[in-house]
């Protein structure tokens, strides 16, 4: 009898394809959000799931699935899950790290560039129709060449997004649990390392890049919002609990920093609606990762994973033929 899985949430049909060959699928192809309720009462017959962020893997609902074995995250983050319950309950967790490094990168860039230029505040206008002649002081932005860069998180993600910044002759401080070590710190374009007060009152541009936890709620809230520089951007391709967003709201509202790009929210996808009020916020539906082949190696990347945790090692390969 094959294993009994459950993916979670849509994905290319390709891959239900390929894990039907080793596994009886459940899929959900409608893609709709399931309740605690509904998703323990799916997994409680499952021996393994592909889960997403929106998924939330409780200690409760662990306890009430006794015969899964595996929670295969199709993302590198895995804060919805109970990392400790599993493991204390012998099950699996798995990650897709490394695979979205670049692309989460790329995106990193997209909204610095546009927060900084106010590329979508100044597009809104024109598609306004406000475009009635140039003007020497339309849309002054931040310059990004020759800047300072902030990192806050320096993994791979922080140390792609560093790479990026020679191009720009940007200095780049960082900021994380510990110091690289000399060599990844002389690739990041010499990024130096720097206590967080520090690195946010100097620098020009700060991208957070940390994995959210108990101890990283709220790393940036008011007082290290008032830090800042005024002509400063924030970018947050993380977590939504990372950063208060009331406070981020206040600090937009009175320009106490220029502008934020923002890809990740507290309580997404719903909004705090003031976000959608303010001018000097570039607001994305949590799209970092989201290029096509990206997606795609996340989603191979989890199906890989959840083989190597359910599958005797002969039967592990993947795609199957
Ligand atoms: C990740 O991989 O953690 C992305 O944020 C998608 O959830």
């Amino acid at each position: 009898m094959k294993p009994k899985i459950l993916m979670a949430r849509a994905v290319f049909p390709e891959v239900i394809a390929s894990l039907q060959q080793h596994f009886e699928v459940e899929s959900n192809q409608d893609d709709r959000i399931f309740s605690a309720a509904e998703l323990t009462q799916k997994l409680s017959d499952k021996d393994g799931v592909i889960a997403t962020a929106s998924e939330r893997i409780s200690a409760e609902l662990l306890q009430a699935c006794p015969r899964l074995k595996a929670v295969c995250n199709q993302a590198v983050g895995y804060n919805n899950i109970d990392v400790a319950a599993a493991t204390k309950a012998g099950v699996m967790v798995t990650n897709t790290p490394d695979v979205l490094n670049e692309t989460t990168a790329d995106f990193g860039w997209a909204l610095l560039m546009a927060t900084a230029r106010r590329v979508t505040e100044s597009e809104h206008w024109l598609r306004a129709g406000h475009w009635k002649q140039w003007r020497y002081d339309s849309f002054l932005g931040a310059d990004v060449h020759g800047a300072t860069l902030g990192i806050i998180g320096m993994g791979r993600i922080g140390q792609a997004i560093a790479r990026r910044s020679l191009g720009f002759d940007m200095q780049v401080l960082y900021h994380n649990r510990s110091r690289l070590a000399p060599e990844l710190e002389a690739r990041a374009n010499n990024a130096r390392y720097a206590g967080k007060e520090e690195l946010l009152a100097a620098a020009d541009h700060v991208i957070l890049v940390l994995p959210y936890s108990k101890e990283s709620h709220h790393t940036i809230g008011a007082a290290e919002l008032a830090l800042m520089k005024p002509g400063a951007t924030l970018v947050n391709l993380a977590r939504g609990g990372i950063v208060d967003d009331l406070a981020l709201i206040a600090a937009l509202r009175d320009k106490r920093i220029a502008a934020a790009g923002l890809d990740v929210f507290e309580n997404e996808p719903a909004l705090h609606p003031d976000f959608l009020e303010l001018s000097n916020v570039v607001l994305t539906p949590h799209i970092a990762s989201a290029s096509e082949p990206t997606r795609r190696a996340m989603a191979d990347c989890a199906a890989a994973n959840l083989l190597a945790a359910l599958l005797p090692t002969a039967e592990r390969k993947w795609p199957p033929n």
